[in-house]
């Protein structure tokens, strides 16, 4: 063979190793509810499990960032995967809560890990953020462009909480979730949907940003819960069976269905609408609350590690989220 002729592109991309890493202070909702009632404010467990399927969340320390969570989750990923910085020549980091305005998370995260020389760069999609830097590390395992993608979501959603707003400041924690994706002869990866649709932008926003050395606008979270509620019901069911239509497969090829953790109740309709019983779906919601772009990964994680998803399993993963984005990643284990 002739070692200087380009790779031949791959023909799919697989995960061989996850990992996960949560900040230690975990706030039950007793806690979020003696903390809102230091401001006047009112809410229960009662409320926030009925209404969301959230017990607890984690927040991070003041001063640690997006890339402190993201640094224990990724070497955890690539210790699973039996692979060292070195290996790596991608890094993605989904994150709406990036350490800096710039330079992004990965390059930090990149520098950290000594993974120094390789592509490495943010990916902006809220909540579907992981979800889409699976199918960009994907595309591009396949184009022959990486081998060996690092591809993590990261997020401190506490630093855009607005802890006068009782209706979003109870649902949202902080973590961090990655995988390791290789390029394989064996799927891998079988098919990726992504969407957006801008013209729901106001309904889920954080609409401050920097500016002239000062804060402009609001740099708090705003969301429509009922409006986000009726979209992302919709979105899930059809990014699953667009998805599985273009993998060749069914509803019942699936073994684990992995959507974004925001609530339990869109979670269980997305799991019925697809016939799937309630055992096949992961739930980490209740212990980590939405953690956006970290939500997918923390999850697959947790499910990986407690021995749940085995390889040559099917897994559904989804994501929705401001923008509005939506998108989904069929895949064999
Ligand atoms: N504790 C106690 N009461 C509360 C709280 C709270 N934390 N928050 C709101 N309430 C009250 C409201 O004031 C209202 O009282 P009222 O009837 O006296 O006016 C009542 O509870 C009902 O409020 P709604 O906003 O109508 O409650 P709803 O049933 O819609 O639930 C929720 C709100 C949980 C946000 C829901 O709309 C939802 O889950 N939406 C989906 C949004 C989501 O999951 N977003 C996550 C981010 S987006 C994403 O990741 C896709």
């Amino acid at each position: 063979m002739n070692p200087q002729a380009p790779a031949m592109p791959s023909r799919y991309s697989r995960i061989t190793g996850t990992g996960s890493h949560l900040p230690p202070r975990r706030l039950s909702n007793a806690d979020m509810a003696a903390m809102l009632a230091e401001r006047g404010l009112e809410t229960s467990d009662e409320w926030i499990v009925e209404r969301t399927g959230i017990r607890a969340r984690h927040f991070a320390a003041e001063g640690v960032n997006a890339s402190d969570l993201a640094l224990p989750a990724a070497q955890a990923a690539l210790q699973a995967a039996g692979r060292t910085a070195d290996d790596v020549d991608l890094i993605i980091v989904a994150t709406s809560t990036p350490d800096m305005v710039f330079p992004s998370t990965a390059c930090i995260l990149q520098n950290r890990l000594g993974a120094n020389g390789c592509a490495a760069f943010d990916l902006q999609a809220v909540c579907s953020g992981f979800v889409y830097a699976l199918t960009v590390a994907d595309s591009m395992i396949r184009a022959g462009t990486a081998k060996c993608a690092l591809v993590v979501g990261a997020e401190v959603f506490s630093r855009i909480l607005d802890f006068n707003d009782r209706t979003t400041c109870v649902l949202f924690g902080d973590g961090a979730g990655a995988v390791v994706l290789e390029a394989s002869e064996e799927p891998g990866i079988l098919a990726t949907e992504l969407h957006a649709d801008g013209k729901h932008v106001g309904i889920l926003c954080v609409p401050g940003t920097v500016s002239g050395g000062s804060v402009l606008g609001d740099p708090l979270l705003k969301m429509d819960g009922q409006a986000v509620f009726k979209l992302a019901v919709g979105v899930l069911d059809s990014a699953a069976r667009a998805v599985l239509a273009k993998a060749g497969r069914t509803e019942a090829d699936v073994d684990w269905l992995i959507p974004h953790q925001a609530n339990i109740r869109i979670m269980q309709s997305t799991a019925k609408k697809l016939k799937l019983p309630p055992e096949k779906l992961v739930v980490t919601v209740d212990e980590h609350g939405n953690t956006s772009a970290a939500s997918v990964p923390l999850a697959l994680d947790a499910a990986v590690r407690s021995g749940r998803v085995q390889r040559g399993d099917t897994v559904l993963l989804e994501g929705v989220g401001g923008g509005f984005t939506w998108g989904a990643v069929l895949l064999d284990f």
